[in-house]
């Protein structure tokens, strides 16, 4: 048996997982020797993510830490079942420890990443690149959770991707809704939003790849993109909301692994919140299923600070043994 406190313990990791506009879609049940993670969709972004798929994303990634914080933490199984009540669709996750059992050194790598890990938007060096060994350990945790990571190395396909996401940013930046729901996110907060010390340096009318613009410090001459940027796709095998679960959790698996190999990630989003766009990167990935997410991935110039997060206690309830349908305290 684990003791609730223990178990609420473990959500400290769960909120360091990323967010798109560091929203922080989720809230947690700790209950029935489980902790739930349920989407909360008051938090949702209903012009940028109207179909709550990075929210989703999101919360698997917090799925992603609680699976390592169990066994770290507490030196027990997770059992975890994604989406496990038909019909209530925000509870995303049920996790319960199983059986005791160490951490594998691996798990405890990946939770030492946790903490490191933070959006670097900041231009990476182009003189070290992302090695073949690395390549094939960051497509390997994508695997691991039932999704594909390709890496776009060929020139002329990455030239195609980057102006894709710089499409679908012209057109999201031209919507003045868009623009007024970055402005509430982009913002100095001590909980949430994305402060302009995250932002990295302002996207400029040639930005290779159409980051999103969340304020910042203006760029610096010399601080150019990198020449070949490392960009991946992440994808899985459709869009349903288990599969936008699995792959936040991949997401969370890669950025984790990136962390211990010393690299840096960048997250672009913008190509996936338009149909039409989304439905090209589709069809330029060759691939069946769906691509989530545009990732651009190396070795940073200089480190990326970390953001806010909520405090726990608010976003936490403690319940104690259900009885029947009901809960009792
Ligand atoms: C599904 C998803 C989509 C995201 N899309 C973008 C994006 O388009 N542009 C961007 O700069 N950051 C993007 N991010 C990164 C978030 O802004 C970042 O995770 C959040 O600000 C918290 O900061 P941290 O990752 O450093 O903890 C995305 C994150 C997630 C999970």
């Amino acid at each position: 048996m684990s003791d609730v406190r223990e178990l609420a313990a473990t959500v400290g990791r769960a909120v360091l997982a990323p967010s798109l506009h560091n929203s922080q879609p989720w809230r947690f049940v700790v209950a029935d020797e489980a902790v739930e993670v349920w989407l909360d969709a008051r938090r949702g972004l209903p012009v940028a993510d109207p179909g709550f798929r990075a929210a989703r994303m999101a919360c698997g990634a917090a799925v992603f830490n609680l699976r390592l914080a169990i066994p770290v933490e507490l030196g027990r199984q997770p059992d975890t079942t994604v989406l496990p009540e038909y019909g209530r669709r925000d509870l995303i996750a049920r996790l319960r420890p199983g059986p005791v059992r160490p951490a594998t050194p691996r798990e405890r790598e990946l939770y030492a990443s946790i903490r490191r890990r933070h959006t670097n938007r900041y231009p990476f060096r182009d003189d070290v690149p992302v090695d073949r060994g690395q390549r094939a350990a960051l497509r390997a945790a994508a695997y691991g959770e039932g999704c594909w990571l390709d890496m776009v190395t060929d020139p002329a396909r990455r030239d195609a991707l980057a102006e894709l996401s710089r499409r679908a940013e012209r057109l999201l930046a031209a919507d003045p809704a868009y623009r007024e729901e970055l402005r509430r996110w982009a913002r100095d907060n001590p909980a949430d939003g994305v402060p302009p010390g995250a932002a990295g340096p302002r996207p400029e009318p040639y930005d290779p790849l159409g980051q999103r613009d969340y304020g910042g410090p203006d760029r610096h001459a010399g601080r150019e993109y990198e020449r070949e940027p490392l960009l991946a796709v992440l994808g899985g095998p459709g869009d349903s909301p288990a599969s936008q679960v699995a792959a936040g959790q991949a997401l969370q698996r890669i950025l984790l692994t990136a962390a211990g190999h010393g690299l840096a990630v960048a997250l672009y989003s913008q190509p996936f919140d338009i149909p039409d766009v989304h439905a090209q990167v589709r069809a330029l990935m060759g691939r069946l299923g769906t691509p989530y997410l545009l990732l651009r991935i190396g070795y940073p110039t200089r480190p990326a600070p970390s953001t806010p997060r909520r405090p726990v206690s608010q976003i936490t309830r403690i319940l104690g043994q259900r009885t029947g349908s009901g809960v009792s305290n």
